[in-house]
């Protein structure tokens, strides 16, 4: 382009930052792996203990959940090249939203292409001008875009801080409202106050949507998620969820009220205008919840490990922070530290996510590590003697 013109594109010209980092040898994303997603996995020609996977049930590889996979393939094809609102409605997709309405114990379901769409369609849609959206400052960011596009005042109230929100609530009192929050907080892995956020809505006549997209499918004496956990389920007006992690594929849903949901079925434009879930997502999902129904101690089993880790790393004294799922984050700080922690732990043979700002507060980058049933106890030891090795020689633990 020539000199008189701002060109849009100068800002990707600008951006370095991933340049520099691989620069360092510390560049940690878009690693491919190799092979099945399961607890121990092939990288790069090296076995590594995979604790970087939101795989909490460990279905991505279980035969069954693969063979009723491939029988929608061959029964159905490969996609459905058009949304659920035309072309793109199976009877496996009405089924799977029947099913999973039941699981949860909710009147009706939607399922979505993504839990992101998810979010942004039912929140989008919900959240009106005229509407106010009250959102957990920690809450995902397919939550806060959500919020934007539906042109709702957004008011957000810190991080799991009641007091806050209540006063706000106070300011807004009479106004029509959605208080949204993680149910897990993707990144902590600690849990929002189910109880107490639905006290509130009732208090202040307000609604109350809960993001579970960690919790489902690995919260609950039957998986049904953070509230069960917490023993509200039913104080939960609309509840949000993937089929991304505990459900081992891709997708979404919102399950709530029959008119609630039929409002977001035909007017959720993240629905309306995009393909609807491929087959194979659909068997899988359907496939996911016959397994957990059948198998509930496979919720048993990811927290064992998920504890099994949280008391050796606490132990050991690294900063794990507050977390109740099988997530645990271990706080590094600076970015840079935590991009050579992370490299360590993986020329060590640990595959864990480093999270950095914006994903985190500046100065709060961490390590994030998740578990699976799947894992076993062998496996987390010997994660452990490698996070006491790395984490000593990068000064985050004593000893
Ligand atoms: C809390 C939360 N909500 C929504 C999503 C989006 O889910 P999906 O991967 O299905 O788009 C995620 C995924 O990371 C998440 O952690």
């Amino acid at each position: 382009m020539t000199g008189d013109f701002m060109d849009i594109f100068q800002k990707c010209f600008d951006y370095d930052r991933p340049e520099k980092v691989k620069a360092m040898g510390l560049y940690p994303y878009f690693v491919p792996l190799q092979g099945h997603v399961g607890a121990e996995m092939e990288i790069g020609g090296h076995s590594l203990i995979m604790l970087g996977s939101n795989n909490y049930l460990g279905l991505t590889d279980n035969p069954y959940v693969m063979e009723k996979s491939r029988e929608a393939i061959t029964k159905y094809g490969t996609g459905c090249t058009g949304s659920r609102f035309m072309n793109g409605t199976l009877d496996i997709h009405l089924e799977l939203e029947d099913r999973l309405a039941k699981f949860l114990k909710k009147e009706a379901c939607l399922t979505f292409s993504t839990g992101f769409q998810a979010n942004l369609g039912a929140i989008s849609t919900l959240g009106q001008r005229g509407d106010i959206l009250y959102l957990d400052r920690e809450n995902h960011a397919s939550i806060i875009d959500g919020s934007r596009l539906g042109y709702a005042k957004v008011v957000k109230f810190k991080h799991k801080d009641l007091d806050q929100l209540r006063h706000i609530l106070e300011k807004n009192k009479g106004e029509p409202g959605l208080i949204i929050t993680d149910g897990v907080f993707s990144m902590g892995g600690d849990l929002a106050d189910i109880n107490g956020l639905a006290d509130l809505a009732e208090e202040f006549g307000v609604r109350l949507l809960v993001d579970d997209a960690h919790g489902v499918g690995s919260m609950g004496a039957t998986g049904m998620g953070t509230a069960e956990f917490q023993g509200c389920h039913s104080r939960v007006d609309l509840t949000v969820g993937t089929f991304s992690k505990s459900f081992a594929c891709i997708g979404g849903f919102a399950a709530g009220d029959a008119k609630v949901i039929s409002y977001l079925r035909h007017n959720a434009r993240t629905n309306i205008f995009s393909a609807s879930l491929p087959p194979a997502s659909v068997a899988t999902v359907i496939a996911s919840l016959d397994v957990l129904e059948r198998e509930p101690e496979l919720l048993t089993k990811v927290h064992r490990a998920a504890k099994r880790c949280r008391e050796g790393l606490s132990d050991l004294g690294f900063n794990i922070g507050h977390s109740e799922a099988p997530i645990i984050p271990i706080y590094v700080g600076e970015d840079l530290d935590c991009f050579r922690f992370w490299k360590d732990m993986f020329d060590n043979g640990v595959f864990t996510n480093p999270v950095i700002s914006p994903a985190v507060e500046p100065g709060a980058a961490m390590l994030r590590t998740s578990f699976m049933a799947s894992h076993t106890d062998d496996m987390i030891d010997r994660a452990l003697d490698v996070f006491k090795k790395v984490g000593r020689k990068h000064d985050l633990i004593g000893g």
